[in-house]
């Protein structure tokens, strides 16, 4: 076994870390749910899970792996961009994950774009508690993902460090373009 994770393991770690029973949190890209799963198993019965993605097939996907887990009472799933998740939410958010790029298995026209992902980062980060975190995956390579991995990089560099902490984890001597994780913690 490995002693460093990839990026989805280091943002399941903090995620881990940072949910309590009881608490709300936002997957705002559901993709095929395996985060969406994974968060909602750590919120258990009293909490909640609130789900986005623009793709009904994504979240068809989702529904079967929440289902097949009997957690659907847990979880909202909603057919619209994250950049209005504040459409929806009205509560304090503990976390918000995104996974950016396309639907694995599904169209790649389909992904994260720049500005929406940037809108919805901003939205976040107001809507997280004091401590609440927001982790963002970045998947970058080929000839996608470069344009929206810069935009957010740009964006994270400038927040005020005395509201935010933003802390990347980036693997420096591997092929590929392996995914950055980048986590923001509200001070
Ligand atoms: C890499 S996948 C997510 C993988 C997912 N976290 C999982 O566990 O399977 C990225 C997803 O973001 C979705 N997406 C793209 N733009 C979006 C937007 N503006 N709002 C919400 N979801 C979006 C895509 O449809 C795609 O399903």
């Amino acid at each position: 076994m490995r002693i460093l994770e990839s990026g989805v393991d280091i943002s399941h770690q903090y995620a881990k870390k940072v949910i309590k029973e009881g608490d709300f949190v936002v997957d705002a890209t559901a993709g095929n749910g395996n985060d969406t799963l994974f968060i909602a198993k750590h919120v258990g019965e009293s909490g909640h899970v609130y789900c986005f993605d623009i793709q009904t097939q994504a979240l068809e996907n989702t529904r079967k792996k929440i289902e097949k887990n009997n957690m659907q009472e847990r979880v909202s799933f909603i057919c619209d961009g994250h950049q209005n998740m504040d459409k929806y939410i009205d509560q304090n958010i503990k976390l918000v994950v995104f996974n950016l790029g396309y639907l694995p298995g599904g169209d790649h026209a389909i992904h994260t774009r720049p500005s929406t992902t940037i809108q919805a980062i901003e939205k976040s980060l107001a809507l997280i508690c004091k401590n609440g975190i927001v982790i963002v995956v970045v998947y970058y390579g080929a000839d996608s993902g470069f344009e929206e991995k810069d935009a957010v990089l740009k964006y994270l560099k400038q927040l005020d460090c005395k509201k935010y902490s933003v802390l990347m984890h980036q693997y420096i001597n591997q092929v590929n373009c392996p995914p950055i994780a980048i986590c923001i913690e509200k001070i």
